[in-house]
């Protein structure tokens, strides 16, 4: 099977990131991360995303050994979480943390994201973020980012920052659209790019009725499955996606995905996903992004 390249969009540091990212800390795929990354590779993908608290960076760095695919073909993404208990990492612990996030990967990922902005003890946020880019200045990360940041959040370590996070990882699809305009104007205006985690949960998990009865499979579900045209709506966006597998049959489909041409779902459907999402609010991962950040006035169940 000969393997096409993937489309890559530019970061504000001038580096290069697959449009598509298998993560392996969700579901199945975080138990299988040897098995499911190896596959997930071979099939195409050449994006990984993984995380402290999903406890497989050693598997995910496994994963790439054992696969026929070179560690400098593959976009590695890791991140600082919180303690396994959810307790904040006490700040002069964070560089060593970071250190074992590389043991345990076995090398320096090429993007390194601070988790949430709950991940650092109260006020030390914009400190942290100096952290990280004291360690780019070393040489000991390469891009740094952030996920889940709320406006005051990226606010916070923007201003006097050395480096802007190149990224902000945050749940993205039509129905978070409205709650985080204020969010994506921010972005927009530094050149923060997205990453979409949890892109295709509106048609893998029960959406609330108010979406059921305006369901976005319907607007372009004749041609493609739900789940792919949410992904190519998120690609067509400029956005990073970022989904999971471990089913196999699933994973070879995302390799084929990950090459689709563009224009498979038309400009007039992407902006009629964009207007049907936005009429509805629908989160799945709650915990993250509800706290101090008001959601819209729409109907969610
Ligand atoms: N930064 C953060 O705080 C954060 C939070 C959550 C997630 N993440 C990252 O984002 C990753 C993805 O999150 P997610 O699981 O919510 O993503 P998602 O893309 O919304 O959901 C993945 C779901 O899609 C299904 N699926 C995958 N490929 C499919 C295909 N070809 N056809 C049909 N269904 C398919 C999977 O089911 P099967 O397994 O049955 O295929 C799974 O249930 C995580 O693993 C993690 O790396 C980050």
């Amino acid at each position: 099977m000969t393997i096409q390249p993937v489309h890559s969009f530019t970061l504000l540091d001038g580096t290069t990131i697959p449009w598509i990212a298998w993560g392996n800390g969700s579901g199945n795929a975080q138990k299988t991360a040897v098995i499911s990354g190896k596959l997930a590779l071979e099939s195409g993908l050449r994006h990984i995303d993984t995380a402290q608290i999903y406890r497989n960076e050693k598997e995910t760095g496994e994963a790439i050994k054992q696969s026929s695919v070179p560690r400098e073909d593959v976009y590695v993404t890791s991140k600082l979480s919180t303690r396994p208990d959810g307790a904040p990492v006490p700040f002069d612990e964070i560089t060593a943390s970071i250190q074992d996030s590389l043991d345990k990967l076995g090398f320096v990922p090429n993007l390194y994201l601070i988790h949430n902005p709950f991940v650092v003890e109260g006020g030390k946020l914009k400190a942290a973020w100096k952290v990280l880019e004291d360690l780019k200045d070393q040489g000991k990360l390469q891009s740094i980012g952030v996920s889940n940041f709320r406006p005051q959040d990226l606010e916070e370590i923007l201003d006097g920052a050395k480096y802007k996070p190149v990224v902000n990882q945050i749940e993205y699809h039509p129905y978070v659209l409205t709650h985080l305009e204020p969010l994506l104007a921010l972005q927009k205006k530094h050149g923060i790019l997205t990453e979409s985690y949890g892109p295709s949960r509106p048609s893998s998990d029960t959406p609330p009725a108010a979406a059921r009865s305006n369901p976005i499979s319907q607007v372009v579900g004749k041609k493609l499955d739900p789940t792919v045209v949410l992904l190519l709506w998120t690609r067509a966006q400029g956005v990073v996606v970022v989904t999971a597998s471990g089913n196999p049959a699933h994973i070879k489909e995302l390799g084929v995905i990950a090459t689709l041409p563009e224009g498979l779902v038309t400009e007039e459907e992407v902006r009629e996903i964009e207007r049907v999402g936005r009429g509805v609010h629908f989160r799945y991962y709650t915990e993250h992004m509800e706290k101090d950040f008001p959601l819209p006035d729409l109907p969610s169940q």
